[in-house]
């Protein structure tokens, strides 16, 4: 029995990974909580010598969050032309850009940083709520208090990535109606979005987004919508499929034909699978977006301004999204459902 209790223990101290802040649980309350907002004498906070609502290390959540996550894997990061390792989510640090339009005469007309993506109210880092949108498109969420503790519980969750769940987020300044997404992420500290290697989208994305964006991209809203949390069916599938880019429409198999560019949410995706959809795979909001921000507008997975990929970035001088396919004819990754491509070879 002894040994059984040993061996019992001895499993529970290597389950517990030493790096780990958050840990899937509540991380130790002073790495974002101060009690006296001092420390040595000094103050923990020195902008706020009066002291903060939560009692924060800083009075805006977002920044106390940035406080580590701008090196630890770099959330944000600090150049938006050289940006950190893509995770899955992308990286805030373009919100900083002065133009991200690629479209025709970007140059003289500049979309500016804020509709990369999500803002984020965290002057301790230089940015700002969005200049152009005052709530979530769709939905009432205002953009004033956007940050990151409107989308993750800062006191950790089992949720994947500690997304909220039904219930009251930023301490009860919207409930959320619709639960968290499955998905699996890839680890925090190594490597970084590829082919083999991309978050495991496996259901409920699109109501997720809902939680704040409303009917945004929904068939039964009454808007004009492309679908979002519907299934692709069989031939948007086989288009997918068969699709290996603008030089090679038709020579994709299934088992190979993932795009992690273009994902999809369907219950059987691995982080490190290459299979293609089925036809109740769905089409979701991350197929087009990054929960984040991206350098193109929108929060586009790819700039939705250019006919080839290898024109972004030029108009506007921001950070060339990669082109998966890496070929000068590259033209937009709609064409992975729907081969609108050059030359319209699409059989079905
Ligand atoms: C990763 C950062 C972080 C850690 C670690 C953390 N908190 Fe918090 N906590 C916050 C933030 C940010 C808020 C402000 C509310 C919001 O933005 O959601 C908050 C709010 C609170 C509140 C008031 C609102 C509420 O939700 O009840 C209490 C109480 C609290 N924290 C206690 C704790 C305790 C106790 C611990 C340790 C067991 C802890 N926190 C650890 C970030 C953190
Ligand atoms: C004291 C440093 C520190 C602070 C402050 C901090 N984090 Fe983290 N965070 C980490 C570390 C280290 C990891 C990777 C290990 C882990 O998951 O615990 C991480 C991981 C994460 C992850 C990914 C979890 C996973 O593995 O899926 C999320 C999401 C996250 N943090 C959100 C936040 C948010 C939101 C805040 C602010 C409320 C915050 N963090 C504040 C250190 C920090
Ligand atoms: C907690 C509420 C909330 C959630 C959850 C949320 N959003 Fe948003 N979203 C907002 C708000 C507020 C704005 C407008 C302010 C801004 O752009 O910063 C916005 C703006 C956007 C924009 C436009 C960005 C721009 O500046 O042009 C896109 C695209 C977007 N959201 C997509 C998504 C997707 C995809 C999801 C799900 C992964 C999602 N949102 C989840 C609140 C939310
Ligand atoms: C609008 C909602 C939203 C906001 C705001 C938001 N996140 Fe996230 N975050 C997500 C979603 C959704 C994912 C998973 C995306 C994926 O894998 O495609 C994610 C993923 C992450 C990850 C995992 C690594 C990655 O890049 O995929 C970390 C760490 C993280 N968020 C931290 C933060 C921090 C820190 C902030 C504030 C500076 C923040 N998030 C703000 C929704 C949000
Ligand atoms: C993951 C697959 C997927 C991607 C990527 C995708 N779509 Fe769709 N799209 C669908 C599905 C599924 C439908 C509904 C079934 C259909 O009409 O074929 C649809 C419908 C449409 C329709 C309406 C067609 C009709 O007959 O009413 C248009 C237009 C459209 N998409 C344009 C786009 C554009 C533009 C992009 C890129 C910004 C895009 N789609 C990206 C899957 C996708
Ligand atoms: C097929 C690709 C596609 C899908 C799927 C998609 N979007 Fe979009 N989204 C776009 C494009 C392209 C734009 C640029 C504006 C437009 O074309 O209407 C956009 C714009 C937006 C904006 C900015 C609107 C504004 O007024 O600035 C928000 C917010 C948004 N999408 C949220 C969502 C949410 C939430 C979902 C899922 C429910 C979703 N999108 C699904 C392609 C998509």
């Amino acid at each position: 029995m002894k040994k059984v209790l040993f061996i019992l223990a001895a499993l529970i101290i290597i389950a517990a990974p030493t790096m780990a802040f958050h840990d899937e649980g509540v991380a130790h309350c002073n790495g974002c909580h101060t009690m006296h907002n001092s420390q040595d004498g000094a103050l923990v906070d020195a902008d706020s010598p009066l002291g903060n609502a939560y009692l924060l290390t800083d009075a805006d959540p977002s920044d106390v969050c940035i406080a580590c996550h701008d090196h630890i894997e770099h959330t944000l990061g600090t150049d938006p032309l050289a940006p950190p390792a893509l995770k899955g989510a992308g990286n805030f640090v373009y919100l900083l850009e002065d133009n991200l339009n690629d479209g025709h005469n970007g140059a003289l007309n500049p979309i500016g940083g804020d509709a990369a993506g999500h803002n984020l109210a965290a002057p301790g880092h230089g940015i700002a709520p969005d200049a152009t949108l005052t709530s979530a498109p769709g939905g009432t969420f205002p953009a004033s208090v956007l940050g990151c503790t409107s989308c993750h519980d800062p006191h950790g969750n089992a949720n994947f990535r500690f997304l909220y769940g039904i219930g009251g987020v930023q301490d009860g300044l919207a409930t959320f109606t619709n639960p968290a997404p499955d998905a699996e992420g890839l680890s925090m500290f190594f490597g970084s979005e590829s082919q083999t290697s991309h978050t495991a989208y496996q259901g409920g994305m699109s109501a997720w987004c809902a939680n704040c964006h409303g009917d945004f991209h929904q068939e039964a809203g009454g808007r004009l919508e492309h679908p979002s949390g519907s299934t692709i069916g069989g031939s948007v599938a086989n288009t997918y499929n068969l699709y290996n880019g603008t030089i090679d429409q038709l020579g994709g198999v299934q088992a190979t034909a993932y795009l992690a560019e273009v994902p999809f949410d369907d219950a059987a995706n691995t982080t490190a699978g290459t299979a293609g959809p089925t036809a109740g795979s769905q089409v979701m909001c991350l197929t087009c977006h990054r929960a984040h921000a991206t350098s193109a507008p929108d929060a586009g997975r790819w700039d939705f301004s250019v006919t080839f990929l290898h024109e972004d970035g030029l108009e506007s001088g921001s950070y060339a999204i990669p082109d998966p396919y890496a070929n000068l004819n590259q033209r937009s990754l709609c064409n992975k459902c729907h081969n609108k491509d050059a030359g319209d070879v699409n059989p079905f």
